[in-house]
């Protein structure tokens, strides 16, 4: 494993949002690719079957905690002195903060906000901890780049995918030489959809992206590896949509 191109051997790769999803997907790969891996979520059972799965079960350790919570953050992560790279997939009920803009009540509308204060909650714990060429991926979304339609009901939660866009490559400068990536995905059929609406995504994708296929949360994991083992990458945003952008 170690002349493996991807090798991630004899690193520590921290997963915010382990417990589903990319997250899920992406501890495992880092796992079967050689590094330790840190379990996050707010569940502890859910991240123990996450753990019970991976290749090397004994490579990861399992830390809950909510990200929204910047001292529940530093506290969980300060027994690991060392962490090379972050990634942080981590988010919750975006499908419900979803709202016409004159009529979505104010704390739902504040609350898409979450998912860029957590992902700085995590930062500021975790880089003192990393070394030169350790990396940080943060996630945001496509629609951080092409905002959604008029119905979505998202036109602040696009505000908040291009401000982690934004802030990321802004970090890259400030944080280096940590390295600082931003991953957009488009639609990817994770538990933020039900099961019916995963069904209609993957049709429609079948249909329509340029890729005509569906997202899956292990075409996520494999960017967020690339750009962990990559060390000449950083203040990257990595479009993993299939096309979506582009029609
Ligand atoms: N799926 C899509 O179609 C899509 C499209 C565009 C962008 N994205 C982005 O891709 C990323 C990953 O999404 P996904 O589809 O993989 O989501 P997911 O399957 O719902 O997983 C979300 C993860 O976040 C964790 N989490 C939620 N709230 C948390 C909190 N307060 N503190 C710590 N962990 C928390 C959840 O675990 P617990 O419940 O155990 O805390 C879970 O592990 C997100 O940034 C999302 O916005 C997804």
């Amino acid at each position: 494993m170690n002349d493996h191109p991807f090798s991630l051997a004899g690193q520590t790769v921290l997963v915010v949002g382990a417990s589903s999803g990319i997250g899920a997907a992406t501890s495992a790969l880092a796992n079967r690719l050689g590094a330790r891996v840190i379990l996050s979520s707010r569940s502890a059972d859910a991240l123990a079957k996450v753990q019970a799965e991976l290749d090397h079960p004994a490579e990861a350790d399992v830390v809950a905690f909510d990200y929204r919570d910047v001292e529940a953050v530093r506290l969980a992560l300060s027994p690991f002195e060392r962490i090379d790279h972050v990634v942080i997939p981590a988010v919750a009920d975006e499908n419900k903060k979803r709202g016409a803009f004159l009529e979505l009540d104010d704390a739902t509308m504040r609350a898409s906000f979450d998912k860029f204060w957590g992902q700085v909650n995590v930062l500021r714990a975790a880089v003192p901890k990393m070394p030169a060429g350790g990396s940080a991926t943060l996630f945001a979304s496509i629609a951080g780049l092409k905002p959604t339609g008029k119905d979505a009901g998202l036109s602040v939660m696009n505000g908040v995918q291009a401000a982690v866009i934004q802030t990321g490559r802004s970090l890259a400068v400030e944080l280096a030489p940590v390295r600082v990536n931003v991953i957009a995905p488009g639609v990817v059929l994770t538990n933020v959809w039900n099961d019916v609406e995963r069904a209609n995504l993957a049709d429609w994708m079948e249909r329509t992206l340029p890729a005509r296929r569906a997202g899956l949360p292990e075409d996520l994991a494999k960017a967020a590896v690339s750009l962990i083992a990559n060390p000449y990458v950083t203040g990257a945003v990595l479009t993993v949509d299939g096309g979506l952008h582009l029609v």
